[in-house]
Formats: structure tokens, C-alpha cells, sequence
């Protein structure tokens, strides 16, 4: 496996592969990486014959007062993990060539970026379709991977490629959780037995909104209720519950399920005299 910091190294390696035809698969990570990454490169060796991850802990995607220096960093076990997979290239680009002084572009998607996550973290996408765009236009994949755990950022990165015209099939994975359903994430590792315990109970009364929905409940009824649930169980404050359209995200109109939809949950989940934002969605 090629470990590769500078983009003089990466063109090298992915020219000399273009060169022999190959088809590059791009998996984007933040590291401190996990089964649910792990999945997302399984699945990535489907689509073509090298996988390339990336581990950028991308600053511009966090909020002033968010946690972007208590962010786990665990590169040397991740190099490790990605090399018993098989992974050909981590790529892992020095913070100062990533945003240089001079840096003064922004690029804003629309629709499908604008409510849930960016009405509690009004500048996250921005950061995310920024630092994705110029990944891409580093690594030059032919496919891309993305995890339906962020399911709006998934959205956000289909409609940013569609828009921009750039040559790459996204590729959505499903989410990866552990035993006890809880979607397994970078931010977990923040948790104590308390904080953890809590925490696992979020996709319990989550599968029950989507339960009672199926079974006819209205959408504002069952959403509700699983807000109230999640406050008495312990969350220390809901973001939001909503059903959205699976593709558009556009809310629903009529309050009855007629068809596929999502629900997608934020919410804070108290852990050690501070709270670890979760977020998570299931299908209806
Ligand atoms: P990160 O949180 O490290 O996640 C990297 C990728 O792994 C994302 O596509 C995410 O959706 C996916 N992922 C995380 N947990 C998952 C799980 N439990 N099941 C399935 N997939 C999961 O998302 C980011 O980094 C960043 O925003 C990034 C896209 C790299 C841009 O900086």
C-alpha cells in the first residue's frame, strides 16, 4: 500500500494507473476510522481495480466552538486497518497545502444542503462540498464512495457532482452498526458505558417512529412522540426528527406515507458533563 502526502506523490501513482487503464475507486475520510469505513472499502473493490482513501480532518467542515482539535486522529491504526484490507493508496494531504493562504474559494450547494443538518451547522456543507470537490479533482476517481449515516451529505455530494459536471459515479453504502443498532461513527469513541448506553437507545425509538408511520400513524404524530422518547430516555435536546422524500429530501406533503421515505434524527446525547451530537436515519 502506498501511503502518499503531497500531491506531487499522489499524480505520480494515479497517472501511472490511469496509464494502464485501471479504474480508481475514492473513498473520503475524516480517519479514525471504523467497521463503517471499513465497509465503505469493501464495497469500493466492486467498482473498479484500485481503492484509494483519503484521511483529511477537514477544518473548513467545522464550526467555531465544534470539536475539530478533540477530533481522533489514530492515523498509524488506520494506515494498518487500510493495509489489511488491501487498499492501494491512503492518501493523506498536508493541512497547509489543502487550504494555502491564499485560499479564497467557496463552493455553496443549494437544495438538498439547505435545512436539517445546516439549520443547526449553517456552514457544514460548505466545508464538506468544498474540501469533496477538491479531493476529486486530486484523486481524479472514476467511482466515489459515501455512507448513507450522513445521509444529507451524500445528497449534497450526488447534487454537487451532477451540477459541476464532474465525470464521477457516486456510490451510496449502507450504514454499518453495531450489536446494539447504534450507527457506528468516528464521535463514538467519545462515549463512556452511560454515555454509550443512552446512546444505543436512539435507533430503538427511532425503528418505532418509522414502525408506527409504516403501519399508518401520521408523520407529525410519530415524530413527535419519538421526540418526546428521546428526551425522557435521557437526550438532553433533539435537533430535529423529520421525513423527507429519500432522494430530494423535500418534506412530505399530506402527512400520511403514500411511498418511500426517509426519517432522519440529530439529537444530543449527554456524556461526561458535555453531550455528543448523533446523527442517524432510517428508511419507511
Ligand atoms: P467521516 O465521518 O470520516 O466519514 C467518511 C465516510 O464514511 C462518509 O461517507 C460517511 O458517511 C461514512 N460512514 C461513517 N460512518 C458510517 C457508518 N456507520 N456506516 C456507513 N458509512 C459510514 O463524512 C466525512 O468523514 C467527511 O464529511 C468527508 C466526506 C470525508 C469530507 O471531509
Amino acid at each position: 500500500m502506498d501511503l502518499v502526502r503531497t500531491e506531487r506523490g499522489l499524480r505520480k501513482v494515479i497517472w501511472s494507473w490511469r496509464g494502464s487503464g485501471d479504474r480508481i475507486v475514492f473513498v473520503p475520510t475524516m480517519g479514525a476510522l471504523h467497521e463503517g469505513h471499513l465497509s465503505l472499502v469493501r464495497l469500493a473493490k466492486k467498482y473498479g481495480e484500485r481503492v484509494v482513501v483519503s484521511i483529511f480532518v477537514n477544518p473548513t467542515q467545522f464550526a467555531p466552538g465544534e470539536d475539530l482539535e478533540a477530533y481522533p486522529r489514530t492515523e498509524k491504526e488506520d494506515a494498518r486497518l487500510l493495509k489489511a484490507e488491501g487498499v492501494d493508496m491512503v492518501y493523506i494531504p498536508n493541512p497547509d497545502t489543502m487550504y494555502n493562504v491564499h485560499h479564497a474559494t467557496t463552493v455553496q450547494v443549494g437544495g438538498v444542503a439547505k435545512g436539517l443538518e445546516t439549520d443547526y451547522r449553517p456552514t457544514f456543507f460548505d466545508g464538506v462540498a468544498l474540501v469533496v470537490a477538491k479531493l476529486f479533482n486530486r484523486v481524479q476517481p472514476d467511482t466515489a464512495i459515501f455512507g448513507e449515516k450522513d445521509y444529507q451529505q451524500l445528497a449534497t455530494i450526488r447534487r454537487l457532482v451532477e451540477d459541476l459536471d464532474m465525470p464521477i459515479k457516486i456510490i451510496g453504502a449502507p450504514i454499518a452498526r453495531d450489536a446494539h443498532g447504534l450507527a457506528l461513527s468516528s464521535r463514538n469513541a467519545y462515549f463512556d458505558e452511560t454515555g454509550l448506553t443512552l446512546a444505543r437507545k436512539l435507533n430503538i425509538i427511532m425503528r418505532k417512529c418509522a414502525a408506527d408511520m409504516r403501519e399508518g400513524q401520521h408523520v407529525d404524530m410519530a415524530t413527535s412522540e419519538a421526540k418526546s422518547a428521546l428526551l425522557k430516555a435521557g437526550f438532553s435536546s433533539v435537533d430535529y426528527v423529520e421525513v423527507r422524500s429519500p432522494n430530494s429530501l423535500t418534506v412530505l406533503e399530506g402527512g400520511y406515507l403514500n411511498g418511500p421515505a426517509r426519517v432522519l434524527v440529530a439529537a444530543h446525547c449527554p456524556n461526561q458533563g458535555q453531550s455528543v451530537r448523533l446523527i442517524d436515519n432510517f428508511p419507511v
